[in-house]
């Protein structure tokens, strides 16, 4: 789990209980990368994986103007600059090298497959390569490619999915894909979305998984380099959601203020958005900010009234009161159930951290670290999963 969550310590802890460990690659330069890598060593023998994004495809650069420009309320808002938006590959290259020379036993791929040669250069250095894919016709390819495995990501997954193609990620659910892939492709199948029990390991498996994967479930892990803001949001029973107002990406989020008032305008430019929100992200982690319904009168009278009128809150002689308008709308369809323009999903007694999925681990074994964790869930079958 790239951004700052999957720590060395974590994915040492994963492995040292009985499961694979992952180093998100995400978002690091690869000198960042090869110091992660010898920190899980310094931590543990066990074998681990990293997992590195494929580069994006193009953004339209007057897409992300327009955003950026819409942003600017919110930016002036929390007083917090927005970041410049930047168009790059997350060092590719420099990262398959790190992974080669450092000879990691797995590694997995988001956002797209490797080419052959990648693949072929990454099998003479010793390592596995596992694709992550979230349709059938991605599975082939991957297969195409060589892959060892597959990460097969439901529509249930909590942050990003790891679709080739953005514009055209899939939404479908885990069960239902697990079956399609496995139909069309003879590679080992590594389940993952939604998953965060022993019993739900045990359902892939039944599926026809060699292994679960598991994200959502370790953020409360002492382990963890979740935000506390984060860690807070795993109790509450807010609705996830699938957005790019983030950073311009599809991914699962808890549907929080920013989420409804930006998915409808975000558009599919990743990194371009991520850099430009990051600030903004930032910010909300330090005060967890955007998780307050509304604004407190934010930028004096002639501030507030343009901001109302973005998000569609009118201001009437100094109070502000509701209209019609389309984030009005919106909010509330989700008050009704109705789809709005993102997929909703509530169900009771879950934790949605920010970027989380849904998923059912009892809070009692949320916050146990992570080493007692794994192992509860390895319990039904001796079989192992692994974190992202
Ligand atoms: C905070 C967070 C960060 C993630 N980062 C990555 C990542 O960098 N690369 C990746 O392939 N998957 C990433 N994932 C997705 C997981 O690999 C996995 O598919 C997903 O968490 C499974 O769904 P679950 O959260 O319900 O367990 C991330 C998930 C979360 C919750």
């Amino acid at each position: 789990m790239a951004g700052g969550v999957s720590t060395p310590e974590l994915a040492a802890a994963v492995s040292d209980a009985g499961g694979l460990g992952f180093l998100g690659a995400g978002y690091k330069d690869a000198a960042g990368v090869a110091a992660d890598i010898a920190a899980v060593r310094s931590h543990t023998a066990r074998p681990f994986g990293v997992n590195i994004f494929a580069p994006p495809g193009d953004a339209d650069p007057d897409a992300v103007a327009r955003y950026e420009a819409l942003l600017r309320l919110e930016s002036e808002r929390l007083g917090v600059p927005l970041g410049r938006p930047r168009h790059h590959d997350d060092g590719w290259e420099a990262k398959l090298d790190v992974a080669a020379a450092e000879r990691v036993p797995v590694v997995s791929f988001a956002f797209g497959c490797p080419p052959r040669p990648a693949v072929d250069d990454l099998h003479d250095a010793g390592a596995a390569v596992w694709v992550t894919v979230t349709t059938p016709a991605e599975a082939r390819a991957a297969a195409r490619a060589d892959a060892d495995a597959l990460v097969v990501q439901g529509v249930e997954a909590g942050a990003h999915r790891g679709s080739f193609d953005d514009e055209a990620s899939g939404d479908i659910g885990l069960l239902a894909l697990l079956q399609l892939v496995r139909a069309q492709v003879g590679l080992p199948l590594v389940a993952t979305g939604g998953i965060a029990t022993a019993e739900g390991v045990a359902a892939v498996l039944a599926a026809g998984a060699v292994a679960a994967c598991l994200g959502t479930a370790f953020l409360r892990a002492r382990e963890a380099g979740t935000a506390p803001v984060h860690r807070a949001s795993l109790g509450t029973e807010d609705p996830t959601a699938l957005t790019r107002a983030f950073t311009g990406r599809t991914a699962r989020g808890i549907a929080n203020r920013f989420l409804l008032e930006h998915s409808a305008d975000a558009p599919s430019a990743y990194p371009d958005v991520h850099h430009i929100t990051a600030p903004l992200r930032a910010a909300a982690r330090r005060g967890a900010r955007a998780q307050r319904p509304r604004p407190a009168a934010p930028l004096g009278r002639a501030g507030a009234r343009a901001h109302a009128r973005r998000v569609g809150w009118g201001v009437r002689g100094g109070a502000v009161g509701r209209r019609a308008t389309r984030a009005a709308r919106r909010r509330r369809a989700l008050a009704l159930g109705r789809r709005p323009f993102v997929a909703l999903r509530r169900t009771a007694d879950h934790h949605r951290p920010l970027g989380g999925s849904v998923t059912a681990m009892p809070r009692r074994k949320m916050s146990q670290n992570c080493s007692a964790m794994a192992r509860w869930l390895i319990r039904p079958r001796g079989s192992y999963h692994c974190g992202a």
